[in-house]
């Protein structure tokens, strides 16, 4: 049933006109998107990719020029769609004269919860973000990280289905960046749906199941991390190789090269480094190692980004 996807898109797209200096921007250019429940997905991409656009359309803030979209199976231009939504924006501020608590209870009153409920929650949310002990305490005084968690807890005041989080981890330190991370996790298990916006690969990486690389408002690449970056081959590396050798691998090789004194190959499958290794023997080579390898998804990233852009000057 298409309905219980947590998002889908059809054709999104916004175009904004531009004044200063004529001409047109498709921030978001025709995205056909389907985030299943309960899946964790990173939404990555260089800066002004169209990522926060993407989620501001989703989220009603920007109207979009075409396209359709539905939040847990309700139709994105129906307020309902947003009642069980909860979003974290990109560079939040927060009055500095408010409390934790102060904040989540306006949050909380804000998304029409009754004050006991509130009195409830709020203690809960502060224990899941590491800040009961700061309930009371001016967010003047609050670090960069703890800022960035109030934030997280806000947009999870009143228990939300899907969660959007934009850049959640910017300018937050690895300390706090992992304690970002055990929250989210924790939301996973859960059940909720959390989708995050950033261009920090690692990070999503070690967090999301799923991923789309959006670039110049259009998604490139998509899929689970793990089909992403699977499958990259074998790094053979060996001494003595004869030269004939050699010029035989490198044939077979997705790459070959001289290194400190050692010949290193590149080999997509199994059946291609098995051959490798029972030529480099036959010739009288040495073995020195052999190491599966995979893609980061910076690699990922870096081949897909550039293959949009060789495109464009195409
Ligand atoms: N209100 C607006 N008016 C005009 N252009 C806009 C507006 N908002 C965004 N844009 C343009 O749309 C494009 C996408 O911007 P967006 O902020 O969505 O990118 P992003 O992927 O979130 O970037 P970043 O990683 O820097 O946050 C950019 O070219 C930006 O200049
Ligand atoms: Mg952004």
């Amino acid at each position: 049933m298409s309905d219980d996807a947590a998002i889908e898109t059809h054709g999104l797209t916004r175009i904004f006109r531009r004044r200063w200096r004529g001409g047109e921007v498709r921030a978001v250019d025709g995205v056909t998107l389907r985030v299943e429940r309960g899946t964790s997905f990173g939404l990555l991409g260089p800066n002004g990719a169209g990522k926060t656009t993407f989620v501001k359309l989703l989220l009603g803030i920007v109207t979009p020029t075409a396209g359709s979209a539905r939040l847990l199976g309700v139709d994105f231009r129906r307020p309902e769609a947003r009642q069980a939504v909860g979003y974290l924006p990109e560079n939040h501020r927060l009055p500095s004269y408010w409390t934790a608590a102060g904040l989540l209870d306006f949050a909380g009153a804000l998304s029409g919860m009754d004050p006991g409920a509130r009195r409830r929650r709020i203690p809960e949310l502060l224990e899941l973000v590491g800040l009961r002990e700061w309930a009371d305490v001016r967010l003047s005084r609050y670090s960069k990280g703890m800022l960035q968690r109030l934030g997280l807890a806000q947009a999870l005041i009143h228990s939300p289905a899907l969660l959007f989080l934009d850049e959640p981890t910017d300018g937050v330190d690895p300390v706090g960046r992992q304690q970002i991370r055990a929250i989210l996790r924790e939301l996973e298990e859960r059940g909720v749906t959390v989708f995050v916006n950033s261009h920090l690969l690692g990070e999503v990486e070690m967090f999301c199941r799923e991923v789309a690389i959006m670039d110049h408002g259009r998604i490139v690449a998509s899929g689970k991390v793990k089909d992403l970056t699977a499958g990259k081959g074998y790094r053979l590396t060996a001494a003595r190789v004869p030269e004939a050798a050699f010029e035989e691998l490198r044939a077979l090789a997705v790459t070959a090269a001289y290194r400190d004194g050692l010949a290193e190959f590149q080999f997509r499958t199994r059946e291609e480094v098995n051959r490798a290794v029972d030529l480099v023997r036959a010739q009288g080579g040495w073995l020195e190692s052999i190491i599966p390898t995979s893609s980061t998804l910076e690699e990922v990233f870096m081949r897909t980004v550039r293959a949009e852009a060789g495109e464009e000057t195409r």
